[in-house]
């Protein structure tokens, strides 16, 4: 069994962060997205994984090398333009070989691992495997329609009417199959190659497609909310570990990871939150659910239910909330007495102010 990561395309979602970086790297509590598949991947026994990359390809083979660390044995399949899921099963065909495959959306996040998925496609001789989950807005997603026995009907992706509340969540299990599939189907209207239509060809064509309903936790972490709520869910169970300092005038509660480095000065941590290695925090209130990236630097200010990245600033600015702040960002309250908000923001950016 191999594993195909998809850590291409475009992050049009989480621009600005993503315009210049890789989706799949944006941090959860402290960690890359692509780190916690990677990870599921190789504690469901499979070390050999093929990355799909595009634009932000250096940066995918920075953060993940030769895989080694995750003990894995990565090879690197660059796409030339994100022209859709099953355009990745198309050009990884050499990497794959006859070898039945994981299929794991880079920005995808679920909870609980794969291990269960894995064996049940074994042990079932499937020639593919879905997973399903219901949700609120199925319009943004592939959408299965079921069968009074579980059987799938039909799969659409992203239709204007959804047939269910079903979603087809980003990791498939499949058989060589999948290749006469992906061969066979046209680009859809948006222009890409979709998996969904792939899937939905192996059902007409008689091959054995099973779906199960994820009952754990999951999320397309492409958007802002779903981002933070990921980002909440892994604190909620994070370890307490105090590396860095605390000095007498902090007060410190609940769950708190403090990396190596970090130093706390008068202020109130409480957690689920981590701070990472180096940063600073000074005079300032660290409220439930925050990651702070690598190096940052608070001062008199006051954040919670938030993510920033590494290497940032934020001075005498409070309350911030449900916020993403990228690397090297600075925030900082104007001087003077004036009521203006003095603003420099990237294309793409959206920021909420008090009126
Ligand atoms: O997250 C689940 C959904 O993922 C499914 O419900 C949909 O059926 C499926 O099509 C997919 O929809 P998205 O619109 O969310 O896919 P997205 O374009 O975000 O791509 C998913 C991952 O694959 C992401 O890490 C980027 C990567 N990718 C995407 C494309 C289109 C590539 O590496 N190459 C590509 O050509």
């Amino acid at each position: 069994m191999k594993a195909l990561v998809l850590a291409g395309g475009r992050g049009t979602r989480l621009r600005p962060l993503t315009h210049t970086s890789a989706k799949q790297l944006v941090p959860v509590a402290n960690k890359p997205v692509l780190y916690y598949g990677l990870e599921a991947i190789r504690e469901a026994g499979i070390t050999s994984v093929g990355i799909i990359t595009g634009d932000t390809g250096h940066e995918v083979r920075e953060a993940v090398g030769d895989g080694s660390r995750f003990g894995l044995e990565v090879t690197y399949i660059p796409q030339e333009a994100p022209l859709g899921l099953a355009h990745c099963v198309l050009i990884a065909r050499e990497f794959l070989a006859g070898d039945p495959f994981v299929m794991y959306l880079g920005d995808n996040f679920l909870v609980g691992g794969i291990s269960g998925l894995v064996s049940s496609f074994e042990r079932g001789g499937y020639d593919a495997q879905i997973l399903l989950t219901r949700v609120a807005e199925p319009q943004y997603y592939g959408v299965a329609e079921i069968g009074p026995g579980g059987e799938i009907l039909r799969l659409q992706e992203k239709p204007e009417f959804p047939a269910s509340d079903l979603a087809i969540v980003g990791v498939y299990t499949f058989s060589p199959a999948v290749h006469e599939a992906v061969a066979a189907i046209r680009p859809s209207a948006r222009g890409e190659l979709e998996i969904t239509d792939a899937i939905q060809w192996l059902v007409e064509h008689g091959y054995q497609v099973h779906s199960h309903l994820v009952e754990g936790y999951w999320k397309d972490t492409g958007r802002l909310q779903d981002i933070l709520e990921c980002n909440r869910m892994v604190l909620e169970r994070v370890e307490p570990d105090v590396a860095g300092t605390v000095d007498q005038m902090s007060e410190v509660t609940g769950r708190v990871v403090l990396e190596r480095g970090a130093v706390v000065e008068n202020s109130v941590l409480r957690g689920p939150i981590v701070v990472g290695a180096d940063a600073k925090i000074t005079s300032s209130y660290v409220g439930p659910f925050t990651s702070i990236g690598p190096r940052c630097v608070l001062r008199n200010a006051e954040i919670e239910y938030s993510i920033v990245l590494d290497d940032s600033r934020v001075e005498g600015v409070s309350r911030i909330a449900h916020s993403l702040i990228g690397r090297n960002v600075e925030v900082s309250r104007a001087a003077g007495v004036s009521n203006t908000h003095e603003l420099m923001i990237g294309d793409h950016s959206k920021i909420q102010v008090k009126a």
